[in-house]
C-alpha cells in the first residue's frame, strides 16, 4: 500500500464522528498495512525531520508512548509538553481570573514549530463536562496544523480506531451485525466518558449492534446517544440502553467494560472525585466476570486500559484467552501512525 493524497490531509481529529466512513476505513486499512510492514522504508521518512507537539494536561501510559513512538517510526520526533512547564491560562477558572498566555497565542506559536498537535484534557483539569471539548476546539480554531485529541472529556478518537482494528482482526473484516455490549464497571478511578462514547460512535458507523448498560444516574452524553442511534439507522445496526448488569451480555460478540463518572461528578465547578469513587464502589454487581462472559457468544473482552482489575473486570477475564486488550493497546501505535501520515505527512 502506497501513501496517496487524502482528504485527511491537514484535517484535525477530535472525534471519529467528524470523519467520513471512507476516512475511517482509510486510516484503519493503512494501519493494518503499517502493522504488517512496521519498519518498511515506505513509511520511515513520512515525517522526516518534523516534530509533533504532544500536550498532556493529564497522565498517560499508552497515549504518550504510542504517539512518541509513532513519530519516531515515521522518521520524525514527538515532543512531550507538560502544561505545568508553561505559563498558560488556568482554564478551570472564570475568564477574569485565568491570567497567563492565551490559547490564541500558544496555538499561534505551535503553528510555527510543529507538523501537528495532540492534546489530552480529562476529569480534574476541567470544571464541568464539555469544557475539555470546548478547549480543544478553541486550539483547533487557531491552529493551522492538524489537532488530534489524546482523549478529552467527550471523545477518544484514537482509542475508537484501535478498538475496531482489533475487532477486525479477531472477529473478521466485516463488522456488520456484530454485537458489542458496553457495560459500566464499578471502578475506583472515576473515569471520563470519552472511551465508551467514542466506541459507541465508531461501532455504530461500521454497522455493529450497539448495547449499553449502566446503573441509573450514569447516563451518557445525550447528543452522543442520539448520534449513535442515527448511525445505527444509517448503517443497519441496532441500539439498546438498559440498566441491568447481566442481560446486556446475552449472546454478545464483544464485551467492552469501562467505568465512567455519574452525571453529578461536577458540582459548583469542582470535580468530586472522592464522592464519585465512594458511590461507584457500592455497585458491586457491575463487574465483568467469567459467569457473565459465559452468557455471551464466546465473546471477546475489550477494554481501552488501564483496567481497574477486580472492579471493572476480574483477573480471569482481563488476562483470559478471550481478552484482546493488549492487541488493542498495540493498535494505538498503528492507527496513530496512519492518521499522522495521512494528515501531517
Ligand atoms: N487508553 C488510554 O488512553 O490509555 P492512557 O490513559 O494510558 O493513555
Amino acid at each position: 500500500m502506497a501513501l496517496r493524497e487524502s482528504s485527511l490531509n491537514g484535517k484535525s481529529m477530535i472525534t471519529t464522528q467528524e470523519l467520513s466512513r471512507d476516512e475511517i476505513m482509510e486510516i484503519i486499512e493503512l494501519a493494518e498495512d503499517m502493522q504488517e510492514n512496521r519498519f518498511a522504508d515506505k513509511y520511515s521518512k513520512v515525517l522526516d525531520q518534523r516534530s509533533f507537539l504532544m500536550f498532556f494536561y493529564n497522565p498517560s501510559v499508552r497515549t504518550r508512548q504510542s504517539f512518541e513512538i509513532a513519530a519516531t517510526e515515521l522518521g520524525g520526533h514527538g515532543l512531550y509538553i507538560e502544561p505545568g512547564s508553561m505559563r498558560l491560562q488556568q482554564l478551570d477558572k472564570p475568564p477574569e481570573e485565568q491570567g497567563g498566555e492565551t490559547i490564541e497565542d500558544v496555538a499561534g506559536v505551535m503553528n510555527r514549530y510543529g507538523a501537528g498537535v495532540g492534546i489530552r484534557m480529562l476529569e480534574d483539569k476541567i470544571d464541568r463536562y464539555g469544557r475539555g471539548d470546548e478547549v480543544l476546539r478553541e486550539y483547533d480554531k487557531y491552529l493551522d496544523k492538524p489537532l488530534v485529541s489524546f482523549a478529552h472529556d467527550r471523545f477518544h478518537p484514537c482509542q475508537g480506531l484501535a478498538d475496531v482494528m482489533g475487532y477486525r482482526k479477531h472477529v473478521g473484516k466485516d463488522l456488520e451485525d456484530v454485537t458489542i455490549a458496553h457495560v459500566w464497571g464499578h471502578g475506583a478511578l472515576a473515569r471520563s466518558h470519552c472511551s465508551v462514547q467514542e466506541s459507541m460512535l465508531i461501532s455504530s458507523r461500521l454497522g455493529m449492534n450497539v448495547r449499553v448498560a449502566h446503573p441509573e444516574g450514569y447516563d451518557l452524553d445525550e447528543e452522543v446517544v442520539e448520534w449513535t442511534k442515527e448511525n445505527c439507522k444509517e448503517n443497519g445496526g441496532s441500539f439498546d440502553i438498559d440498566h441491568d448488569p447481566v442481560d446486556v451480555y446475552e449472546d454478545a460478540d464483544i464485551v467492552y467494560s469501562r467505568n465512567w463518572m455519574s452525571r453529578d461528578a461536577y458540582q459548583d465547578g469542582e470535580f468530586k472525585k472522592e464522592e464519585e469513587i465512594e458511590k461507584a464502589l457500592k455497585y458491586t454487581d457491575w463487574i465483568c466476570d467469567e459467569e457473565k462472559m459465559k452468557l455471551t457468544d464466546d465473546g471477546l473482552f475489550s477494554h481501552p486500559m488501564p483496567v481497574d482489575r477486580r472492579h471493572e473486570a476480574t483477573d480471569e477475564v482481563a488476562s483470559g484467552p478471550r481478552s484482546i486488550i493488549l492487541d488493542i493497546a498495540e493498535n494505538r501505535l498503528h492507527v496513530q501512525k496512519a492518521y499522522m501520515a495521512l494528515s501531517m505527512g
